[in-house]
């Protein structure tokens, strides 16, 4: 059974350029690709700022198109949805309390590290920025606020690796964040999972804004990036806001029997495909 899901992250709701007409224009542009989809990734940054207008805003607004596309939405936080707890020291996912609400929608516990889906053989492992429920810790930019008090042990991560391994089939792993070798803004606590077990056969990631010479200046422009003491590659599907980044992009993923057949990048601001990786993924 062949499946495909749109992957796209930092949409940064509330920056100039990156509203909810950003997203209307993509899921616009996906649709009238014609692609039959059965699920769509959200990998974190939905807005950003700790203004809760703008938050409750993008929890809106971000459903209501997602709704038009048809299919479960898997959702992952990303820094910016700490944004609010880090400044104001309030708990606030709008977003993230629609997704565990929204029976279409999938999340993790707001205090849990990560949730898992099987399509057709193939794990998906999300693993998204999470924070206690009582907001007294918080993990952001791939470290909690404070190790002293997070909960989730380096026994729980060789936990999740160990789960891993024991699915035996194909397994992709999504987060906000790079894994360690690739030099674009890798989360350390993912390191936990490294070297990556054999049968994870690809990590998509957001935060590193392609294009984004500012913040993302290790090789901006590379999507294709490798990943320490692993054969396996990671992909880069940022970002779709389009004020960091030069056009709108996001990801189509094609799952197969074995696994990942082919992801490719579009841009909804160009309305054209930019890149068309096939699996096994080999350096660009
Ligand atoms: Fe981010």
């Amino acid at each position: 059974m062949e499946t495909q899901h749109w992957i796209f992250s930092d949409l940064q709701f509330g920056q100039a350029g990156s509203d909810g007409g950003t997203l209307a224009r993509a899921v616009d542009d996906i649709l009238g690709e014609g692609i039959k989809l059965d699920s769509a990734w959200l990998l974190g940054d939905i807005a950003y700022g700790p203004n809760p207008e703008i938050m409750h805003r993008a929890a809106e607004e971000i459903p209501a198109q997602m709704e038009r596309l048809g299919v479960a939405v898997y959702y992952v936080m990303g820094n910016h949805e700490m944004d609010h707890l880090r400044g104001e020291g309030r708990v606030l996912f709008p977003l993230h309390a629609q997704a565990r609400a929204n029976p279409r929608w999938h999340a993790a516990a707001v205090d849990e590290f990560y949730f898992t889906e099987n399509f057709g053989g193939t794990l998906v492992v999300f693993m998204g920025d999470h924070a206690a429920k009582d907001g007294s810790w918080l993990v952001s930019h791939g470290g909690p606020s404070d190790a002293g008090v997070y909960p989730h042990t380096a026994g729980a991560y060789a936990a999740l690796r160990k789960k891993i391994i024991e699915h035996g089939g194909p397994v992709v792993t999504a987060s906000h964040y790079a894994l360690d070798g690739g030099g674009q803004r890798p989360s350390e606590l993912l390191d936990a999972l490294l070297p990556l077990p054999a049968n994870v056969m690809l990590h998509v990631h957001g935060h590193a804004h392609i294009g984004d010479t500012i913040w993302n200046k290790d090789n901006p422009w590379r999507r294709n990036n490798p990943i320490r003491d692993s054969a396996v590659r990671q992909i880069n599907i940022s970002a779709m806001e389009e004020e960091r980044s030069p056009g709108s992009h996001s990801a189509v993923l094609t799952l197969g029997p074995q696994g990942p057949e082919r992801l490719r990048i579009r841009c909804s601001g160009e309305k054209r495909w930019v890149e068309d990786y096939a699996f096994p993924l080999t350096a660009d």
